[in-house]
């Protein structure tokens, strides 16, 4: 999704924005742009394609100028191409912008900016709320800030802008509604980014800026104004994140360093709160709500893609072990269609960035009706963070790679302790079997070290055997139904390869007419109580002459020999298995994207964080 930066201070901007734009890369975008502020005048580049285009469309220009904001633009109004991309000038060139988000009424307000004479250059809703705003600077006479007060007033839809205008050579003026923006506080300098990355070589104090939140930034004031234009005192936070934690660190990809950070993220998942040898599991979050939690009627989950499957994998383990009724949600349907909900439900919201936005609206509209909320998210101070009434992070730290791995696994974790937590309250889980989970889990880090150090020729010789096929097939049944889902929407993103993902069981209801030598299909089966369903579903692929990769639990001869390819991952319990059944999946869609050349850690058209619905 677009990612924007901005920077004032007394360095040259250009560096510092192109630099920053390099660090959203991993966001998705197909062009860039920057603008520049100098003597009062506006230099604009943008380019489609990478941001290193843009770079090559600078060269031998000055760049001297120690303000600007930059931009990497994901399409949504307005083929990729340098006229669409940002920056956009307003029509008298004295004033820059850049947006992230949609403008829902941008029609109705392009006619009536027609109508009075204005040009555009650009398919955008962007470049229509950018004049918008400078025909009401001119008409009404106002600064730039009160201009776009009021034009923010009648705009529907979401935004994060940033603008530069020639009449204020030493501000930037931002605004928020919807989509995500950071304010790095330095010496005399001030930084601005979709996220904190862009600003982590050179502050750690940052202030969230929230919806509805005018920012008017110079080089040694950051004044903070509601959209009633009243003062908000900034909130200054201290990041605990490093360079090297969105750095490559010698891995080829972004993904690959992510598969493999596992075992640590889920370590960092458990510390200060699995105490293993006092058999407890610290969740303050959790206790906060738990009154909420045990007035409710039920538990809502709710995400997308990714989050979606960890909240499905959450439904399973919660109703079994908390025995509470659970629904999981696709947020962009729930926010649509009117769901019941009241004081008496209890959500929990599953993402990684925070800032998605169908997660986001959806959240809100239950919230407006009263449900508690609960996030359980990875980016500290995100959007939806901040709107949860209590939650857990997830602590994965940054993902950079478009395909969620670990931050998958780390959900997984936290709504297992969640569940945990909950049914030792509830006394719907005995005694024993709770001490044997929990001791189990904790031993889920060296159980992926072991897949590392004993599966990974076998998975890569499977992922160069079956590359170039067509379709893929994943089924799974009960905890493994939501890995096999997961598997294929692994596969999907990453090698382009169309992949369903299927509960085995219904397979013999549809999918099995497209059972034929050609179809590799990845069954999901460790040991489990459905492993002998699952089997047989193997056998019926077999007997259709089917290709069948599965992934087994360690030394089960039986399933080894009816699969033409297996995988073995440790045994586990059923509630734990799933954390290490998808590891294989996740380095199997690696090495098949990575043996078609494919750009794994920014697959075409996909966003890392998907702020607009
Ligand atoms: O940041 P979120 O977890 O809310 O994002 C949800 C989905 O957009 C995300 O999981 C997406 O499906 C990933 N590309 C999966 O790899």
């Amino acid at each position: 999704m677009c990612g924007i930066v901005g920077y004032v201070g007394n360095k040259e901007a250009y560096p510092i924005i192109i630099d920053g734009l390099k660090k959203l890369e991993y966001r998705g975008y197909d062009s860039s742009g920057v603008a520049l502020l100098h003597d009062h005048s506006i230099q604009l580049f943008k380019k489609k394609g990478r941001v290193s285009a843009l770079e090559e469309t600078v060269v031998g220009e000055k760049l001297t100028a120690t303000i600007g904001i930059g931009h990497t633009r994901w399409a949504t109004h307005g083929a990729p191409s340098d006229r669409n991309a940002h920056p956009h000038y307003s029509n008298s060139k004295s004033i820059a912008m850049i947006h992230n988000g949609i403008i829902e009424n941008y029609s109705q307000l392009k006619a009536e900016l027609i109508t009075k004479g204005y040009i555009f250059h650009s398919d955008t809703d962007s470049e229509v709320l950018l004049n918008f705003i400078e025909d009401i600077k001119i008409n009404n006479n106002s600064t730039l800030e009160e201009a776009v007060r009021i034009a923010l007033k009648r705009v529907t839809g979401a935004y994060v802008i940033l603008l530069i205008d020639i009449d204020l050579p030493d501000t930037i003026i931002a605004a928020r509604k919807g989509s995500p923006l950071v304010i790095g506080i330095g010496d005399n300098e001030h930084f601005l980014g979709s996220d904190a990355s862009p600003m982590l070589a050179y502050t750690k104090d940052v202030v969230y800026i929230n919806d509805y939140e005018l920012a008017i930034i110079t080089s040694n004031e950051l004044i903070l104004k509601n959209i009633g234009n009243e003062r908000v005192t900034p909130f200054i936070q201290r990041l605990d994140l490093n360079l090297s934690q969105i750095e490559k660190g010698g891995y080829e990809h972004f993904m690959l360093k992510e598969i493999f950070e596992q075992p640590q993220t889920i370590n960092d998942s458990f510390r200060g709160r699995l105490d293993v040898s006092a058999h407890s599991i610290t969740l303050s979050g959790l206790d906060t709500v738990l009154t909420k939690l045990d007035q409710a009627q039920r538990i809502v989950i709710v995400g997308c893609g990714t989050s979606w499957h960890a909240g499905l994998l959450a439904e399973y383990i919660i109703e079994e072990l908390c025995r509470i009724n659970v629904e999981v949600e696709y947020a962009s349907e729930f926010r649509y269609r009117n769901p019941i909900i009241t004081d008496k439900d209890f959500i929990i919201a599953v993402s990684q960035s925070g800032e998605t936005a169908d997660t986001l609206v959806a959240l809100e509209k239950a919230k407006g009706k009263g449900a508690t909320i609960f996030g359980v998210v990875n980016v500290v101070g995100s959007s939806i963070a901040r709107l949860a009434d209590a939650g857990m992070y997830t602590h994965a730290g940054p993902e950079i790679g478009v395909a969620s791995t670990k931050a998958f696994t780390a959900q997984v974790v936290a709504l297992i302790l969640f569940a945990l937590k909950v049914a030792n309250h509830k006394r719907t889980i005995t005694d024993e079997r709770y001490k044997q989970l929990i001791e189990q889990l904790s031993e889920v880090p060296t159980m992926v070290e072991w897949i590392f150090a004993t599966q990974l020729e076998k998975i890569k010789h499977i992922a160069y055997k079956y590359a170039n096929a067509k379709d893929f097939l994943y089924l799974g049944r009960g905890y493994n139904f939501p890995i096999a889902l997961e598997g294929a929407l692994k596969l999907k993103e990453i090698s382009y390869i169309h992949a369903e993902g299927y509960p085995a069981a219904e397979m013999k209801h549809g999918p099995i007419a497209l059972v034929d030598d050609t179809l590799p299909i990845v069954f999901v089966a460790t040991k489990d109580s459905y492993h002998e369903k699952i089997v047989s579903n193997m056998q019926e692929v077999k007997a259709r002459e089917g290709r069948v990769i599965a992934v087994i639990s360690v030394g089960d001869e039986l399933t080894k020999d009816i699969a033409d390819d297996y995988i073995e991952v440790p045994y586990a319990d059923e509630i734990i298995s799933p954390l290490l059944s998808t590891i294989p999946l996740q380095l199997l869609s690696y090495y098949i994207g990575v043996s078609k050349g494919l750009n794994v850690d920014m697959p075409r058209n996909l966003a890392k964080s998907v702020t607009v619905e």
